[in-house]
């Protein structure tokens, strides 16, 4: 069987990884590595996997242009597209799109259809769809203009965040704010930066869970993975920031540090499962996601938001918590295009379990 791995690196988002994280000198003692990734590693290491369980498995790169899709179709004709495409021309709301291409094309493809991954990528939609579910979100107020401020709803301290965007961009150790003037300052730097609305959410303090769910008629909740921020220090907040994603060479990056499985009190790990699984179905998502959330300080559970087509990587969370269920990086992957295989002469219509 042929799998085509698909996903989207412009020629600048490439030059981008190349210059964005520069090495600089630590004043602080790392406890990661320090080298800067190479965004396509990532990729290849999929398809190596996939050839190991033994498909015919090769990367397609669309560099912003479908049509490289299109004409790679029509001469290799894969069986299977692993879908690893999260934006196109630099719009991270087109990622439904190529799932919506591969659905009018009616190739089978892996992971969220396109209505999960357009409601996902909208924090608001997806909080109100939480909500009518009694499932507990951070309290929020969606601002849309600096004068809007005037009639603030929340509590400090507050976590200022665009709305329609993922992978922490534009979330910094200055989003949380806790007096009206930083509030309008990143209010404002937010506006300016990313063009959409601004969702305010209360600051959960306490701890923060990603609980992987994988599979499609049958999902279910892999050992939940925490993000342990007790190494954080003080003048930076205990969050996932963009740094404590991605930069290597800041030290929020160092003192973020995931466990899996995490300790946690039965009763919440149960909710903490029960809260996942309820989410990836009311949301739609398909053979596998990873659903963020905090706990706090007094014990209840808040979801921030579910992350269709998480991030595969052998060291990314999702693979953490598939490794703590006993199964390999390949298993993993194996199953994923299993679930799509499986649905290739399906009559089945999206169906929204709510
Ligand atoms: N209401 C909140 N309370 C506490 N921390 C939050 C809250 N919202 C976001 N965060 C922090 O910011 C990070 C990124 O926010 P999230 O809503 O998950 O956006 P993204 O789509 O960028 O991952 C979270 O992992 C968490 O550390
Ligand atoms: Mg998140």
């Amino acid at each position: 069987m042929k799998v085509a791995v698909v996903y989207n690196l412009s020629h600048s988002d490439l030059e981008h990884y190349k210059t964005e994280f520069t090495p600089k000198e630590l004043d602080f003692e790392p406890y990661f590595d320090v080298e800067s990734c190479n965004p396509l590693e990532g990729y290849h290491s999929i398809r190596d996997a996939l050839i190991k369980v033994g498909y015919e498995a090769y990367c397609l790169n669309l560099f912003d242009d479908y049509n490289a899709f299109l004409a790679d179709y029509k001469i290799n004709c894969p069986d299977i597209i692993f879908n690893m495409v999260e934006i196109y021309r630099d719009k991270a709301y087109l990622e439904m799109s190529f799932a919506s291409l591969l659905e009018m094309m009616k190739v089978p493809y892996t992971g969220a259809p396109p209505l999960a991954l357009g409601v996902c990528q909208r924090k608001i939609m997806t909080k109100s769809i939480l909500s009518s579910l009694e499932i507990r979100t951070p309290k929020f107020q969606v601002i849309t203009r600096l004068e809007e401020l005037g009639s603030l709803k929340l509590n400090y301290p507050i976590i200022v965040k665009p709305s329609m965007e993922d992978a922490s961009l534009g979330i910094e150790d200055e989003s949380v704010v806790s007096d009206m003037e930083a509030l309008k300052r990143r209010v404002q730097y937010v506006l300016n930066h990313f063009k959409q609305n601004v969702l305010l959410e209360e600051f959960i303090d306490g701890r923060e869970l990603n609980v992987a769910v994988l599979g499609d008629k049958n999902p279910r909740v892999l050992p939940i993975s925490e993000i342990d921020f007790s190494e954080m220090p003080a003048h930076l907040n205990n969050i996932v920031s963009y740094q404590a994603k991605w930069d290597p060479f800041h030290e929020a990056y160092h003192m973020a540090r995931p466990i899996c499985p995490a300790l946690l009190p039965l009763e919440v790990e149960k909710e903490a499962k029960d809260l996942a699984l309820r989410a990836f179905k009311a949301l739609g998502c398909r053979d596998y996601a990873r659903v963020d959330m905090r706990l706090s300080n007094d014990n209840k559970l808040y979801v921030l938001e579910a992350n269709p087509n998480p991030d595969l990587t052998e060291d990314a969370g999702f693979m953490r918590s598939s490794r703590a269920s006993g199964m390999s990086f390949r298993r993993t992957l194996r199953k994923i295009v299993e679930f799509a295989w499986s649905r290739r002469e399906e009559k089945r219509i999206m169906d929204y379990e709510v």
